[in-house]
């Protein structure tokens, strides 16, 4: 069976998604869930951990993801995690803006592997559960890997989740396939792969490519196309019902997040931004989204939903 796995999409993959998701489609068996940051000082309060909420995140493994540069916050944070429940944490070293990047937080820490090591001492020194990192390549070039390898090999990780692009590279250019084989060959962890993964045949490429892969996480590819983890688990394209099914997967998605947010603005700003990814099913996608975004109520919303829903084939 292959493992794969929901990423972290911060303003998109939190709980109401992982939940709707789980009612209307298959073949993810988990999820990391978007980065909460550590705070200075021993309280945490609970509205800064919602999105991981017990009571709303029993429909699927969640594993919580901490972005921080400082052991004693990390812990702090990590050991509230775990009286939660929650027995794996990841460690966010991936995170590209500048703005992140510049407080040396996310792929802002990847030049110091020196702090990455001592991090890795501190937290792992008190803390229970296992620990996990989602990383990229390095911050400006693929050649910090080479530092950072023998750092994680002296941990006892759960994992390394690699993204194979660098911190500038944002979410844009090729994943460095070449990059990710010499991580899968170094890293002593188990290696889960996640970047670009938008198609089955995308999918099966990989696969065959890097048999040693003890997972693959899907993230864009998987909002703008909910169906690709049964079509990877199956092999196959042929789903049923796909348009029924997914416009019941996006109202239950609306009613979520009525149910979450104080007020209607709040709904259609989410709203319009999983357009964005779900665009991509239709061909006239980017004529979809911009009478989408020009929508100004709720109501108008879902008119122009039901109209696209009404005429269109979608997934080829
Ligand atoms: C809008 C957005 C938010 C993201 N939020 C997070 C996050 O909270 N934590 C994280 O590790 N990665 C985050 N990522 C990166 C994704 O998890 C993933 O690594 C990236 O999108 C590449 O995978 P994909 O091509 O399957 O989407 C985010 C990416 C996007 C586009």
């Amino acid at each position: 069976m292959k493992q794969v796995i929901l990423a972290p999409l911060r303003g998109f993959t939190d709980a109401v998604f992982r939940n709707a998701f789980r009612r209307h489609f298959q073949g993810v068996d988990e999820a990391v869930a978007p980065f909460v940051t550590s705070i200075k000082g021993r309280r945490i309060k609970p509205s800064h951990l919602r999105d991981l909420a017990p009571a709303d995140n029993r429909t699927m493994r969640v594993v919580p993801q901490i972005l921080s540069n400082n052991p004693d916050e990390f812990l702090c944070l990590a050991n509230t995690l775990f009286d939660l429940g929650y027995r794996e944490i990841n460690w966010n070293l991936g995170c590209p803006f500048p703005m992140v990047a510049k407080k040396i937080r996310g792929s802002g820490l990847l030049p110091h592997p020196d702090r990455i090591d001592r991090m890795l001492d501190k937290t792992l020194h008190g803390f229970s559960g296992t620990l996990s990192v989602k990383t990229r390549l390095g911050r400006l070039s693929s050649d910090e890997m080479d530092r950072l390898i023998p750092v994680f090999n002296r941990y006892p990780l759960a994992r390394v989740i690699v993204h194979p692009r660098t911190g500038v590279q944002m979410y844009a250019g090729n994943v460095d396939l070449k990059a990710f084989e010499v991580c899968l060959t170094h890293i002593s962890h188990p290696v889960v792969y996640n970047g670009d993964i938008n198609t089955l045949s995308m999918f099966q490429l990989l696969e065959s490519r890097f048999p040693a892969v003890s997972g693959w996480m899907l993230g864009r590819g998987l909002i703008g196309n909910p169906f690709l983890p049964e079509m990877i688990q199956s092999g196959t394209r042929c789903i049923c019902n796909r348009n029924t099914r997914f416009e019941k997967f996006h109202d239950d998605l609306v009613s979520g997040y009525c149910r979450q947010f104080s007020g209607p603005g709040h709904v259609l700003d989410r709203m319009k931004g999983f357009w964005r990814y779900f665009a991509a099913a239709f061909p006239d996608g980017r004529r979809i989204v911009k009478r989408i975004r020009k929508t100004d109520s709720l109501d108008r919303y879902r008119q122009a939903v039901s109209a696209v829903f009404s005429g269109q084939d979608r997934w080829g």
